[in-house]
């Protein structure tokens, strides 16, 4: 038991009459006290049951704070309304990997080393160009972040810090070439090389929207903004993408591997794919007046509302906060996008709605994003790969913060069995029920 112990639970197991103390640490019970728990000397011990982590924790972290109820996000104590105000992307994700914001000669350094790795391999254009034309861009980023390990065979070193670092750079380096050069693959359009004298964001839009000019200039309200909605979802501690990076990375797979794990995780609909079916949720109730119709059905239980709920924050979302001040911003520059007014609507209605404030449904930070992006000029199908790239640094930190915990092991959940009981085939069975 360690000295900061918050005291112990009592726990009497009436089927055998024994009574145990289970150390409380930092608010927990270790699941593994359980085993303790036991009727015979065979039995295995207690387990916990807990289908989709809903009260687990399967780490100790120093990386994002969450306060749910209270709606609070911060990055190594950091409140996200401030990095949002004051840093750039590349400093929130200095700050995630070393725990500390960069001064002025880190950041330049950090910026200057990212900037150095934009270029992927000319053979990665290869394998995109074997892409069906309308394949989706999510596809083809999950694919080709696998695709590095095969570039980098180096990156199996884990352990080593200076190449775990050269691998984290070229990450967050490369994934927005990456997506830019899906999304350029779609439309047929030649690929936008990087341009090392723009900024990480500035860069992106250049790759993506870059057409005869012989220097891109990004317009600076859409790069800032798009800048903050990368810090924005750059991190969000055990959400499940995250986790499978985690997961993947405890078996010691590369750490490419384990990023194309975790972005396959995010495609769903459910997580970061929820941005992509705001857009068509909205268009699909096309007309400010269809709102009340439209969550009568969410009502009746017949679909969700997308972009409504989330796992940890139950009043409301710190991050949707932010995005719509920026959807203002940026409206100014691009113009109004008319999903907004049902957007504004369909809020108004739902956080007047019973069912809504009785379940906690809040607007989340897929809810204004896509509005945005969509303004900006983004297909619907970028939209998670947009995310994709913001959360990269959050999962370099938390794979990071895994294989350097002396306490974690390969993630291996148990499972209560409820299958058949031991049975037998029958002699001179072929294999088949007989
Ligand atoms: N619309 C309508 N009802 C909802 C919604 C929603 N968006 N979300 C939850 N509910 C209801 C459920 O039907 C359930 O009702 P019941 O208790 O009467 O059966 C109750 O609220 C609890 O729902 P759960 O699914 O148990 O909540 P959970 O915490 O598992 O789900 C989730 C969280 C997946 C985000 C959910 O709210 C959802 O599906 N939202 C829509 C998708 C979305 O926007 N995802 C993005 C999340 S943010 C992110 O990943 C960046």
């Amino acid at each position: 038991m360690t000295a900061d112990t918050e005291g112990s639970l009592q726990v009497t197991d009436p089927r055998t009459g024994r009574t145990y103390q289970l150390p409380i640490h930092e608010g927990a019970i270790r699941a593994t006290d359980l085993r303790q728990v036991k009727v015979s000397d065979d039995d295995f011990g207690l387990m916990s049951y807990d289908p989709a982590f809903m009260n687990t924790a399967s780490c100790r972290s120093a990386i994002t704070y969450i306060d749910g109820e209270k709606g609070i996000l911060r990055y190594r104590g950091y409140p996200i309304e401030e990095l949002a105000e004051s840093s750039s992307f590349l400093e929130v994700a200095y700050l995630l990997l070393n725990g500390e914001l960069p001064d002025k000669a880190q950041a330049d350094e950090w910026a200057e080393e990212v900037t150095n790795h934009t270029f992927v391999h000319e053979n990665v254009k290869k394998f995109i160009d074997g892409f069906h034309h309308d394949a989706h861009p999510m596809g083809i980023l999950v694919s080709t972040i696998a695709a590095l390990s095969t570039f980098y065979p180096e990156s199996k070193e884990i352990t080593n810090d200076a190449l775990r670092h050269h691998q984290v750079v070229r990450m967050i380096a490369k994934m927005p070439t990456l997506a830019a050069f899906a999304y350029r693959h779609a439309k047929g359009f030649p690929y936008a090389y990087p341009d090392d004298d723009l900024s990480y964001t500035g860069n992106f839009l250049n790759m993506m929207f870059k057409m005869t000019e012989l220097k891109y200039h990004p317009e600076p309200v859409l790069e800032r903004a798009l800048d903050v909605l990368f810090i924005l979802h750059a991190d969000h501690e055990q959400n499940c993408s995250a986790n499978v990076m985690r997961a993947v990375g405890s078996a010691h797979s590369d750490p490419y591997m384990a990023a194309a794990a975790a972005a396959a995780a995010l495609y769903g609909p459910l997580h970061g794919g929820a941005n992509e079916q705001v857009l068509k949720m909205l268009n699909e109730i096309g007309s400010v007046e269809r709102v009340p119709e439209y969550v009568a059905r969410v009502k009746r239980g017949e679909l969700r509302l997308m972009g409504f709920g989330h796992r940890v924050y139950k009043n409301f979302d710190p991050r949707a906060k932010i995005i719509k001040k920026i959807a203002d911003e940026v409206f100014e520059v691009t113009g109004r996008n008319h999903l907004l007014d049902i957007a504004l609507e369909l809020e108004r209605v739902a956080l007047g709605d019973e069912y809504f404030v009785h379940h906690k449904l809040y607007p989340n930070v897929d809810f204004y994003s896509g509005i945005i992006y969509q303004a900006m000029g983004f297909p619907v199908t970028m939209f998670p790969v947009l995310f994709a790239i913001g959360r990269v640094p959050g999962w370099l930190a938390q794979w990071e913060e895994g294989i350097l915990d002396p306490e974690q092991k390969i993630s291996r959940p148990r499972q209560l069995y409820v299958g058949a009981g031991l049975r037998h085939l029958s002699a001179g069975s072929t294999g088949g029920p007989k």
